[in-house]
């Protein structure tokens, strides 16, 4: 199984992380998603199970997925504070634990990026949903039509996370999507303004390793500065803004 070495002395962080428990784009993609009440679903690698309780709490049968114990012990925690009814399981995107067709909505938000086979990921998706049944994915994504910047962009994620794979562009998420015989039914952009240095601690990045990436970024090429837009905000504390993709896709039958 693949490891997120990185995720485990950081859990907590992310049951109050601000970039993940606020969720403006799973609100905005609900009207494209069906009813959820009563349905079954799965989050896939569900992190603190931000998710998770967003579909439970929309009184959807939810199943949900990671290959981080530390990660599923705090999704977990909250789960049993929320009073959420939500079945955490350990388990990798590549290589679902589940019969075929046994969901209606799949999800993964936020996580793709680390996954080191995305076209597996894909494809087990495919598998464990029923036919008709719908994707939605939510990643940080890099420009389309600028390799150099996308490459900057990517070896930048590794220097924060050694795990970090790699963030895909729009298109090529449509792309490989429509490999894998899923329709994109919509795809739509989403800037989202980061504090930089709790994004820097969540990955135990130290002060003096956060200054020096932070001084990288101000030496970044324009395309990267004017994508990210590094700044300090009104308080003095520094951010960027990370541009995530939220893609819906529906599986033909
Ligand atoms: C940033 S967190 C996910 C955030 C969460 N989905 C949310 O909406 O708040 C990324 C998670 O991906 C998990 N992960 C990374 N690679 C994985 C894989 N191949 N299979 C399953 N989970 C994986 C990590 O363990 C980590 O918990």
């Amino acid at each position: 199984m693949p490891k997120t070495n990185g995720f485990t002395e950081n859990a907590d962080l992310y049951r109050t992380s601000l970039a993940h428990s606020e969720l403006h784009d799973l609100e905005s993609a609900l009207e494209a998603l069906p009813d959820l009440p009563g349905l079954s679903v799965l989050d896939i690698a569900t992190g603190a199970g931000h998710t998770a309780f967003f579909f439970a709490q929309k009184h959807a049968d939810t199943f949900a997925v990671d290959i981080n114990e530390d990660m599923l012990r705090v999704a977990q925690e909250e789960s049993d504070k929320r009073s959420l009814s939500i079945r955490f399981l350990k388990c990798p995107a590549d290589d679902l634990m589940f019969d075929d067709e046994t969901f209606d909505v799949a999800s993964c938000r936020l996580a793709a990026h680390h996954f080191q086979d995305v076209d597996a990921f894909i494809a087990e998706v495919a598998r464990v949903l029923r036919p008709g049944g719908t994707l939605l994915v939510i990643d940080n994504v890099v420009p389309d039509d600028d390799s150099e910047t996308a490459q900057w962009l990517n070896r930048y994620e590794r220097q924060r996370d050694p795990e970090h794979q790699v963030c895909l562009s729009a298109s090529v998420w449509k792309e490989r999507l429509e490999k894998h015989d899923f329709a994109v039914a919509q795809s739509d952009r989403f800037k989202k303004r980061l504090l930089f240095d709790p994004w820097m601690a969540r990955m135990s990045k130290d002060d003096g390793t956060r200054d020096s990436l932070w001084q990288q970024l101000q030496s970044a090429p324009d395309s990267v500065l004017k994508y990210w837009d590094p700044k300090l905000d009104s308080e003095n504390r520094r951010t960027v803004r990370l541009q995530r993709q939220i893609l819906v896709a529906t599986k033909v039958c």
